[in-house]
């Protein structure tokens, strides 16, 4: 595997590819991975001749109270990881050659960056989706993967891509959870023993409204308070948004009429852990009350 920090260089390995008529993919990353960055790593693997995975935690999509300057950092051990799933390139810039003094040019997905996560972190898809396209720009991937964990962010990029007509084509990834469903993410190492035990609420949380739905509870309002009141229910959880809405526009919606976006943030102690699910209405329940809607 080789590792790659001039931009320059990044450019010229991947245009040799290009010549070779080899597919490119990018796993975009802040590092510290777990098996969530590898289970992307290797669906990368699986779709492209070569695969690319930047890591730089990304000083731009943190707010000025945030966690950038304690973000887990362990280069040795991501760089063996990342060797060990079969990445070709490990693309680790500096945040001075990747915003170099006088830099002022920032892509703004309006819509999309507020609301959910964009409510208490105002600027952070604008510092995600501005990385994000400067690195398709060095990088000129054919594909890149994101995890669906992230699913606002996802949705941003995919809106970006289209907006701005990127040739990159965006691959959603399953969410990699813990055996009692936590979702697994790099900011789960904040999580002291007493917090840990409370951090499985988020999922748990989601079944029981997938449970909801499955009978055919599609009142927003009803699930939403269950959720709450679930997560409520743990020491140490304060919940900064339970959404309930459309997974494209990711506008919230009143009644569950078709394939919806449940998405939570709840901070456990001081650590902010967000997860999602897509709640599915079974056909028949979602026809009895259009039906009964008619009569
Ligand atoms: P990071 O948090 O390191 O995540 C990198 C990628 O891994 C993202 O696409 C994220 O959605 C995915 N991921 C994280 N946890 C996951 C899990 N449990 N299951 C599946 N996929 C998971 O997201 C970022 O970095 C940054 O915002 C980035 C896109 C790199 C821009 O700086």
């Amino acid at each position: 595997m080789k590792i790659i920090k001039s931009i320059s260089h990044m450019r010229k390995q991947v245009l040799m590819w290009k010549k070779k008529g080899l597919s490119v993919a990018i796993v975009p990353t802040m590092g510290f991975f777990h098996k969530g960055h590898l289970s992307l790593m290797r669906a990368a693997g699986s779709r492209a001749d070569r695969v690319v995975v930047s890591l730089f935690v990304n000083p731009a999509q943190f707010g000025p109270n945030e966690d950038l300057n304690r973000y887990p950092r362990d280069f040795e051990r991501d760089a063996k990881m990342a060797e060990a799933t079969g990445v070709n390139c490990l693309f680790c810039p500096d945040a001075k050659d990747i915003y170099p003094p006088g830099f002022q040019t920032w892509i703004r997905v309006e819509e999309l960056s507020q609301g959910l996560c964009g409510t208490s972190r105002p600027e952070h898809f604008c510092g995600v989706a501005t990385i994000v396209a400067k690195l398709f720009i060095i990088v000129q991937p054919n594909m890149a993967i994101f995890g669906q964990k992230d699913f606002q962010q996802l949705q941003v990029i995919r809106r970006m891509v289209k907006d701005l007509n990127m040739p990159v084509r965006i691959i959603a990834h399953h969410i990699v959870r813990e055996p009692d469903g936590l979702a697994l993410s790099s900011r789960n190492t904040y999580l002291n023993v007493k917090e840990r035990e409370s951090a499985p609420a988020l999922f748990q949380a989601l079944k029981i409204a997938e449970k909801m739905v499955v009978r055919g509870n599609l009142s927003v309002p009803e699930i939403i308070r269950a959720v709450k009141r679930h997560i409520q229910s743990f020491n140490n959880t304060k919940i900064d948004y339970v959404f309930l809405g459309h997974p494209e526009s990711l506008r919230p919606c009143q009644k569950i009429v078709g394939e919806s976006l449940l998405a939570l943030a709840v901070w456990v102690g001081k650590t902010r852990l967000i997860d999602n699910t897509l709640l599915k209405p079974q056909v028949n329940h979602a026809n009895r009350k259009d039906k009964s809607k008619d009569l």
